[in-house]
């Protein structure tokens, strides 16, 4: 598999990053940024972090600094820290470098070159996405597949809009772009993520392993399972997007989706960026999106233990 990774590095996306990076299956072959969890220059640090500690060398792109519309951005630090890597302090600071052109641009340019060869797994924000499809309208026709981390289904988000998932919050006018442009995403809704979490015990026995990848694991985890264990609502380690990219590296994974039609809310004043999924087919339009419903965790958890080990 030929895999283009769009990520707001982030706790979680550092754990899917290198999951693909570990999986012997996949070629990493681009890494495009995006503000989301923090500002995109913190991403692009935390992104050549990940690269130097797997030994791994991928070209990474510098993408979207702000959502599509301004005014509604803000950075989740409670859960990422400020630096978006939950505070690590590793020995060296990178010396990585993005390549010149914008993530946008990389983006239409690789498919392009390899039109249905990608698989792109988008892990933060779909800004750089909606750009793409702006650069070039043939863009989506040429993707092999999409898979992003984002949206809710049943209005359980995890924002100040309380039906709204973050990911689809920072940029919802890019999900309406993206969603109507691509036939068949895959989505990796929040909901989705709250029903196929690790337990604390898994995760103790991970973080514990006591492998240079594990170290890091649980050196930016901490913070974050800290301020996860406060809520009773959180049924153990959550795992957003090593759950999207797990079902990107092995779609077996996949126990339950639905091809349905999904689009989002602009305008509600709670509920600006709640995607909304018509299982009924009420609406009439075409279906877009495979909502993933359930799939095997202990699959996922063993992708996991591989990779830490
Ligand atoms: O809502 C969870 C998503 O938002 C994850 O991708 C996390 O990294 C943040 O980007
Ligand atoms: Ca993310």
């Amino acid at each position: 598999m030929r895999l283009i990774i769009d990520t707001d590095a982030g706790v979680d996306d550092a754990q899917a990053i290198m999951l693909a990076l570990a999986h012997p299956g996949v070629r990493v072959e681009a890494i495009t940024t995006v503000t989301g969890n923090v500002h995109v220059d913190k991403v692009v640090h935390n992104v050549f972090t990940v690269l130097d500690l797997m030994r791994a060398r991928v070209p990474v792109y510098r993408g979207a600094d702000q959502p599509l519309v301004p005014g509604f951005w803000e950075p989740e630090e409670r859960v990422h820290g400020a630096d978006g890597l939950g505070g690590y302090r590793g020995e060296r600071q990178t010396r990585g470098k993005t390549e010149p052109e914008a993530a946008a641009v990389a983006l239409v340019r690789l498919v392009n070159q390899a039109p249905g060869a990608y698989t792109i797994v988008a892990l933060g924000p779909l800004t750089n996405l909606a750009l793409a499809c702006r650069l070039d309208p043939s863009f989506p026709d040429k993707v092999g597949a999409l898979v992003f981390m984002g949206g809710t289904i049943s209005a359980l988000g995890n924002t100040r809009n309380l039906t709204a998932e973050f990911n689809a919050f920072c940029d919802p006018e890019a999900v309406l772009v993206t969603l109507d442009a691509f036939p068949a995403a895959t989505m990796l809704s929040w909901e989705t993520t709250l029903k196929h979490s690790f337990s604390w015990q898994q995760y103790d026995t991970l973080a514990g392993l006591g492998t240079p990848a594990a170290d890091f694991f649980h050196a930016i985890t901490t913070s974050t399972v800290q301020f996860l264990r406060q809520f009773r609502q959180v049924p153990g380690y959550l795992l957003p997007d090593p759950l999207a990219m797990a079902i990107t590296l092995e779609p077996g994974l996949i126990v339950e989706s639905q091809h349905l039609y999904v689009t989002v809310e602009l305008q509600g004043m709670l509920t600006r960026g709640q995607t909304v999924v018509d299982y009924m087919g009420i609406s009439q339009r075409a279906p877009n999106v495979h909502v993933v419903t359930a799939l095997n965790t202990a699959g996922v958890y063993d992708l996991f233990y591989r990779m830490l080990s």
